[in-house]
């Protein structure tokens, strides 16, 4: 058997109401056409060909560089059509799939099940039994229980509705029959569509077989077409992924109140507190904590490391042994040093925080690169900008930066130095020695507070 794939996406989506097309639509932070993707992709198909129509454009920008064939479906008559537009495009195939791009979480297991069940002359279809069959086609059988046909639910008859085997629309067909029974579809229904589900009657019709694999996964068939079905399938694809990381030894004090939306990868013994959001692409190292009220945004976390409640990551490396917030924002291309410390309230940008060194408290360190054992005291702020551009701050090792110091970029701090609190640093400071900026402290003796005056 050769295997192509046929993604059918051309609809609109109306039942959204929306802008963007039906597809782009997100669960886990990836478009539902990415997850269809990605399973796809995962039976090594010889060709796969997505349909598209309803804005076109936009779907393949964002799919531009894949290994995809695009067919476009000029009037959205309907699935059977669909299916009829990608055929050229299926090479030599001798088997299609076809799943729909607005069902995203069929499992890969799911579709290899189909494969393994077809032949030349039979068509495989995925069906599951729901509670609520709504709006999907029913799954007809004969009293010997041999499927004979779908019927939408737009279509069906009162007894037919109450049918809560469904259609999930995902089917494995040959290809020679797909070219003798599209041709024989009629807009003869409801919707006036030609439906690809028709395929199926005039298959049984012939004498064909037509092989019903049921999954008793319910939410694998579960197709978007509002957005409390999108709201649904993000918590079932959410708890799916929790799933499988406790599965791997992750620990998450409530795996219920976890979100990761892209890529995400962690190791052992890592420690997830409640609401924790993990977006783009997130590596979690050996012996970490992510303490409550996290967000982590494209953001590498080495081993051992811990973050603190309430921080917001994005675009770093924290290494091994740091320790960062509670309440603290690093911003893109920061990387915090082994055993590093960045405490409360401080921002950190674009910086390299040296091994070991600590900006504890209220500090905003911006272009910045920071050598070993540096200690920042509370209230220092880089002065990166003036305005019009940004300036580099080189603190050199074991640098001590008394409190409250403003330090005015461009600037080098040599290894070694002190710098007095309360300073406004705009000159290099000298290595191993301490300098201090600030007005010489006088007191003046017998000074008299106001005092009210007598209004009699
Ligand atoms: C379809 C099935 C139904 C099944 C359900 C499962 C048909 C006629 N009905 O119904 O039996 O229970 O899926 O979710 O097949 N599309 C095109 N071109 C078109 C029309 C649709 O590419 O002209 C695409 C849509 O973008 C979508 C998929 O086909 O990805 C299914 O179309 P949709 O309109 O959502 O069909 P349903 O009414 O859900
Ligand atoms: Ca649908």
């Amino acid at each position: 058997m050769k295997l192509s794939v046929i993604i059918l996406a051309a609809g609109e989506g109306t039942r959204l109401k929306s802008s963007t097309p039906k597809v782009l639509h997100e669960i886990g932070g990836k478009p539902l056409l990415l997850h269809v993707l990605e399973t796809a992709f995962s039976l090594l198909p010889d060709k796969l060909c997505v349909v598209v129509g309803h804005k076109a454009g936009d779907i393949k920008a964002r799919f531009a560089g894949s290994d995809i064939l695009w067919a476009h479906q000029d009037n959205l008559l309907g699935t059977g059509d669909a299916v009829a537009t990608a055929l050229p495009h299926v090479g030599d195939a001798t088997h299609v799939l076809v799943l729909c791009g607005d069902t995203p979480l069929v499992s890969s297991a799911t579709l290899q099940t189909l494969v393994e069940s077809a032949s030349d002359d039979s068509i495989s279809i995925v069906t599951a039994d729901c509670e609520d069959p709504a709006s999907y086609g029913r799954i007809l059988r004969d009293a010997s229980g041999d499927v004979t046909g779908i019927i939408e639910a737009k279509d069906a008859s009162d007894e037919e509705l109450v049918i809560t085997e469904i259609n999930s629309g995902i089917a494995l067909f040959p290809v020679a029959l797909l070219e003798t029974f599209l041709p024989k579809l009629s807009q003869n229904n409801a919707s006036g569509e030609l439906y690809l589900t028709d395929v199926i009657g005039l298959a049984v019709e012939a004498g064909i077989t037509v092989h019903g694999v049921q999954t008793n996964i319910e939410e694998e068939v579960l197709g978007i077409n509002t957005k409390a079905q999108l709201a649904e399938a993000e918590s079932i694809y959410q708890a799916l992924q929790t799933e499988y990381w406790m599965a791997e030894g992750v620990t998450f004090r409530d795996p219920a109140r976890f979100d990761v939306r892209g890529d995400l990868s962690i190791a052992r013994d890592v420690t997830i507190d409640i609401n924790v959001i993990c977006e783009g692409d997130v590596e979690i190292g050996e012996g970490t904590t992510v303490g409550p009220n996290v967000v982590l945004h494209n953001t590498k976390l080495g081993k051992h490391v811990e973050i603190r409640g309430f921080c917001h990551i994005e675009g770093a490396e924290i290494q091994d042994g740091a320790i960062i917030g509670p309440f603290a924002r690093v911003r893109p291309d920061t990387v915090v040093g082994d055993n590093a410390r960045i405490g409360n309230f401080v921002e950190i940008k674009k910086s390299i925080i040296g091994a070991g060194s600590k900006v504890s408290h209220l500090s905003y360190v911006g272009d910045a690169t920071l050598g070993q054992d540096v200690n920042i005291g509370a209230g220092t702020i880089t002065c990166n900008y003036d305005g019009a551009n940004k300036h580099q701050t080189v603190i050199e090792d074991n640098v001590f930066v008394g409190s409250n110091t403003a330090l005015v970029a461009p600037i080098n701090i040599g290894e070694g130095a002190t710098l007095g609190a309360g300073s406004t640093i705009s000159k290099d400071a000298p290595r191993g020695s301490l300098t201090v900026s600030r007005a010489t402290q006088r007191t003046i003796a017998n000074w008299a507070r106001p005092s009210k005056e007598d209004k009699a």
